[in-house]
């Protein structure tokens, strides 16, 4: 057996034998559905597993297949998706879901070409799904995935230089089939035991191919390039109370966050601000606490601004949304933050 296949066969008996049971798995035996495989690539794109688990599963119980995901209402799937990352990516998920109820006879097309053509779907998403889906002999590379990979190679340029080499050299493993079950058993296996500190070789299936063991340090692979510090952005929200509810607004359709239920804020800028772009005159009071919250590109500070509403400037653009069930809003993890913070300090 040569070197190559004896890691995909090592590594694919290893994944038969301790693969995580996760609920877009096929079960052994089952083709998996490729909605779900598609919808759970998306959800773990920027969450944990343990995150998306429950969430998926409240996800596919709502909206259990692409017609159904086709016919949904836009903003309910933008509310469901708070809490997992860019708004960008559910928005995708309703269109690709229309697209494809409309142009593909409702199926997911089944190669990582016409995958890459849909909304939304990137390089990784389309391998994925190619892959796990469909069983196509497709290369797919996430963070676990490349970390397993460098270790396994112990390719020692830094990252993200490092990707070329890093691609190059799991294109070599991948085997021509069983692909999605090889790109899955890696992702366990940098789960679980090829973890970023203290990985757990004496049980990794490929202790014996492994040249970043023989090396010595495993974990020095994949090495990082020295990262620039997040930059910091300032800004104020704004709690307008009209009796016992709370103005919320939706945000412009372009930008970070756009088009969902808000709380109001001032610009983002990068001095802390004073009360500009206030929802209405008030007497604003700004609490004693501010809160932090980073985005992938910068870090925001909020300024919590709390004022009162009077018949005269009750009426500003906006809902106004009982304080005590803003949880039913579905508004994105900043501002939820920023409610959870007033309501405690006021
Ligand atoms: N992370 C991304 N995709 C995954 C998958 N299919 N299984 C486990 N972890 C993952």
């Amino acid at each position: 057996m040569d070197a190559k296949c004896s890691i995909s066969g090592k590594l694919l008996d290893w994944y038969d034998a301790h693969a995580r049971d996760l609920p877009w798995r096929a079960k052994t035996g089952e083709r998996a559905d490729p909605y779900r495989v598609w919808l759970s690539e998306v959800m773990l794109q920027q969450t944990t597993v343990t995150t998306v688990r429950p969430r998926f599963q409240a996800w596919v119980a709502r909206w259990p297949d692409i017609a159904s995901l086709a016919a949904a209402d836009e903003a309910e799937v933008m509310a469901a998706w708070a809490g997992l990352g860019y708004y960008a990516r559910a928005r995708n998920l309703v269109r690709t879901a229309r697209v494809v109820a409309d142009a593909h006879d409702g199926r997911l097309p089944d190669t990582e070409a016409a995958l890459r053509s849909l909304p939304g779907l990137g390089d990784y998403t389309a391998a994925a799904v190619a892959a796990i889906a469909f069983g196509r002999r497709a290369v797919v590379i996430d963070a676990n995935v490349e970390r397993v990979v460098a270790r396994l190679f112990a390719i020692g340029d830094p990252l993200p230089g490092a990707r070329k080499a890093i691609r190059a050299a799991a294109d070599d493993v991948f085997p021509e089939s069983r692909a999605g079950d090889f790109a899955q058993g890696l992702m366990d296996l940098g789960s679980g035991i090829c973890t970023p500190r203290s990985p757990k070789c004496l049980l990794c299936p490929l202790r014996e191919d492994c040249a970043g063991l023989a090396s010595g340090e495993p974990d020095r692979f994949p090495a990082k390039a020295a990262k620039a510090a997040r930059p910091q952005r300032f800004g104020t929200v704004f709690w307008l109370e009209w009796d016992e509810e709370v103005l919320l607004v939706r945000r412009p359709d372009k930008g970070l966050l756009g088009g969902m239920r808000a709380l109001p804020t001032g610009p983002w800028i990068d001095a802390p601000p004073a009360l500009a772009d206030a929802p209405a005159a008030v007497d604003w009071r700004i609490l004693p606490e501010t809160i932090s919250h980073g985005f992938t590109h910068f870090t925001l500070d909020l300024a919590l601004a709390v004022g009162r509403a009077d018949a005269q400037t009750a009426h500003v653009v906006g809902e106004y949304w009982a304080a005590d069930r803003l949880k039913s809003a579905g508004l994105p993890t900043v501002f939820a933050k920023a409610a959870d913070a007033i309501r405690r300090m006021r």
